[in-house]
């Protein structure tokens, strides 16, 4: 599953002025490979990944995963955010199956993958636990795991 970007452009207006944060980025992933994006604060890597996770669209150029088109979220791609983002009033558990209801799996298949993550991040005696019963890592660890379900 190859994930490209070709000649990406993407602008914000803050201020009522336009700021030009990728300009003609071009990038080919190969699948099984590990890419660290590496540049200055604010130059622009949240906003890449952001793209292909479809949370944003670009002005000019494409994304294409397996040589489609990306439109928009995309089941193949998943983001990690910068902070865990869980919601407050559902258990670990109950978070990662949020995100997951638009995957083809069953109820069984769905139980089995979130324990399945859980166990990996060590988390597997927290299922039930609320997110402010977390620490900050066990927090961003349920985020990973919800990742990668
Ligand atoms: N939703 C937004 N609206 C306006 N400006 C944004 C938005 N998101 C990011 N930016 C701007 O885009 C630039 C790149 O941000 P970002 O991609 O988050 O940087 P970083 O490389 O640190 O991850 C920054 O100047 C930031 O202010
Ligand atoms: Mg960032």
């Amino acid at each position: 599953m190859p994930l490209q970007f070709h000649h990406i452009t993407k602008q914000f207006t803050v201020q009522h002025q336009p700021i030009t944060v990728l300009q003609d980025i071009s990038l080919s992933l190969a699948p099984g490979e590990l890419v660290a994006i590496i540049g200055s604060s604010g130059c622009g890597k949240s906003t890449l990944l952001r793209l292909a996770a479809g949370l944003e669209q670009a002005q000019q150029g494409s994304i294409t995963i397996d040589g489609q088109l990306l439109t928009g979220i995309h089941p193949d791609v998943s983001l990690v955010f910068q902070e865990p983002r869980l919601f407050p009033w559902l258990s670990v558990k109950e978070n990662i199956r949020l995100w997951m209801i638009n995957l083809p799996l069953s109820a069984a298949q769905s139980e089995q993958q979130i324990a399945h993550y859980l166990e990996m991040m060590g988390l597997e005696d927290f299922a039930n636990a609320w997110p402010h019963q977390l620490s900050g890592g066990m927090a961003q660890r349920v985020a990973i795991a919800r990742g990668l379900a």
